[in-house]
């Protein structure tokens, strides 16, 4: 039950073929992300496994000449991510339960809490992107359950130079990688063409 992803992507490719500056790719796009996470009944079971540890992300597409990368965050009870950047465009979102994002600016060389965290509700949708606003912190809104959440961002995410901004100060580099070494198959379309007559 992969159409919706393969729609969602096919989709996405085409908005880039635009050329859309930042504001117009971001509101577009945010529009196909709600689009997707309208509907809970797609993400393949391989790809919503949490680890008792800490968050996993599965990698779900790359695009042929990594103009954007799609992936499901998948979040244990409470699990969190450190403060990090992401130097790309980023759309997160909310398929399954609810996190937090607590954005971070830069004062006086220390980076600290930007206002109150937002709640991203299911079939909710945010974005960050270094011109609106780059570093944050997401958690898992339960502590109960798993949460489960869509990005896509503007490369191949996992093999991007980014950093993390740990409590003490400063910035440590970090490439993130991916939890998954196989990918869902999106492209086996044949029962569609044995359910439709020639
Ligand atoms: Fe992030």
């Amino acid at each position: 039950m992969t159409r919706p992803l393969r729609e969602f992507v096919h989709a996405f490719g085409l908005l880039l073929d635009g050329r859309p500056d930042e504001p117009q790719l971001l509101a577009q796009g945010s529009a196909l992300l709600r689009t997707l996470v309208a509907r809970d009944d797609w993400l393949p079971e391989a790809f919503a496994q949490p680890h008792p540890e800490h968050y996993r992300q599965y990698l779900l597409h790359a695009d042929s000449t990594e103009r954007f990368s799609v992936v499901s965050f998948v979040w244990g009870p409470g699990q969190a991510t450190p403060v990090h950047d992401h130097t790309v465009w980023g759309l997160i979102g909310m398929l399954r339960g609810s996190e937090y994002s607590q954005g971070y600016v830069e004062r006086d060389g220390a980076w600290v809490p930007d206002g109150e965290a937002v709640l991203l509700a299911p079939g909710g949708v945010e974005a960050v992107s270094p011109r609106i606003g780059d570093v944050h912190r997401v958690r898992n809104a339960h502590d109960d359950r798993v949460s489960i959440s869509i990005h896509v961002y503007g490369a191949n995410i996992g093999a991007v130079r980014r950093h993390t901004y740990p409590p003490e100060g400063g910035r440590r580099p970090f490439v993130s990688g991916y939890s998954n070494t196989v990918l869902p198959n999106l492209w086996d379309r044949s029962a569609e063409l044995r359910s439709t007559a020639a």
